[in-house]
């Protein structure tokens, strides 16, 4: 089963000017091959078809802890992706006006056509995720080579996905998952290091990314979450530190188990974008009726959820 955790898993800057091209872009760091619908979807099938759990069990908490957190970085680039293309203004330029006319040409059109200017399952080029980016052979040593690869061509994306989009919340996204990546990246190099004796830690880093230098990677490296792979559970997976241990390959510091999930962080309350009928054309008319049924239901008049 999984539990939800209404937080966002680091912080991204509020809406600004929207990106459409740029949100384009980062769609392929969701459901591109190397997106994060395929590190979440890819661990998540392993872990279903994961034989022999008892025998394993590190390896199998592993990988299964490691899917949860590709779940809340599928979360986060959606969040980014939504936060691209929030127009401020679009509440005052509603149908039948031409309020959706500048985005014409400029980016993916089904970002407005067919979602509500929000992240959709696809790549950048608009091609749908596909099932056939799921590697789940059974063969531990096999899956932990190929997830070795998925982090490392899932690093390279980003990177040219920072490169290429200058806009703070794509910034804020690819420095986050550059640093989880790489901690993935290790734990999986070390899991097969565990098992075959294999000295993966001599290709790191891979590719050859300098981290350090990248501005929005700092505030991560400085807290140490390079180092860090957090426990995505109350009670299970506790067989993490059996694996995910020893020296980081590039910086010589010691790999931590941290035994919680992290704090994690309140998303924006992105505004309603009515020319898109997200959530409707007349929003207003929605919290109305959302503020009547609370009532109802003896819940407090203001919303218990908390937003940034
Ligand atoms: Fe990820």
């Amino acid at each position: 089963m999984i539990l939800r955790i209404d937080r966002i898993a680091t912080e991204l800057p509020p809406p600004s000017d929207p990106d459409p091209a740029g949100a384009a872009a980062v769609q392929e760091l969701l459901g591109g091959r190397f997106g994060e619908m395929s590190t979440f979807l890819n661990y998540t099938f392993q872990s279903f078809n994961f034989r022999n759990r008892q025998g394993a069990r590190p390896f199998y908490d592993l990988v299964a802890n490691i899917a949860a957190e590709e779940f809340g970085h599928v979360e986060l680039v959606a969040a980014t992706i939504a936060t691209m293309l929030t127009d401020p203004s679009s509440e005052k330029t509603k149908a039948p006006q031409d309020g959706l006319a500048d985005v014409k040409g400029i980016g993916n059109p089904q970002h407005v056509i067919a979602g509500g200017r929000g992240a959709l399952p696809q790549d950048s080029n608009g091609r749908p995720w596909n099932g056939d980016y799921v590697f789940s052979s059974g063969d531990l040593v096999e899956d932990l080579t190929h997830n070795f690869f998925l982090e490392t061509g899932a690093r390279n994306n980003k990177l040219k996905v920072y490169e290429m989009v200058e806009h703070p919340a794509a910034r804020a996204l690819t420095g986050y998952l550059l640093v989880r990546g790489g901690v993935h990246q290790v734990a999986y190099a070390r899991a097969l290091e565990c098992l075959t004796g294999a000295d993966l830690m001599k290709l790191f880093p891979a590719p050859r990314i300098p981290t350090e230098k990248i501005p929005e990677c700092r505030p991560h490296l400085e807290r140490g979450d390079h180092l860090r792979l957090y426990r995505f559970s109350p009670e299970d997976y506790q067989e993490l530190p059996a694996v995910f241990t020893g020296p980081h390959p590039e910086t010589g510091e010691e790999l931590e188990v941290i035994d919680e999930a992290p704090e994690g962080v309140p998303a924006n309350d992105l505004p309603a974008q009515p020319a898109v009928f997200a959530p409707d054309y007349a929003p207003e008319e929605i919290s109305e009726i959302a503020e009547k049924l609370r009532k109802a239901a003896d819940l407090p008049k203001q919303p218990t959820g908390v937003v940034a």
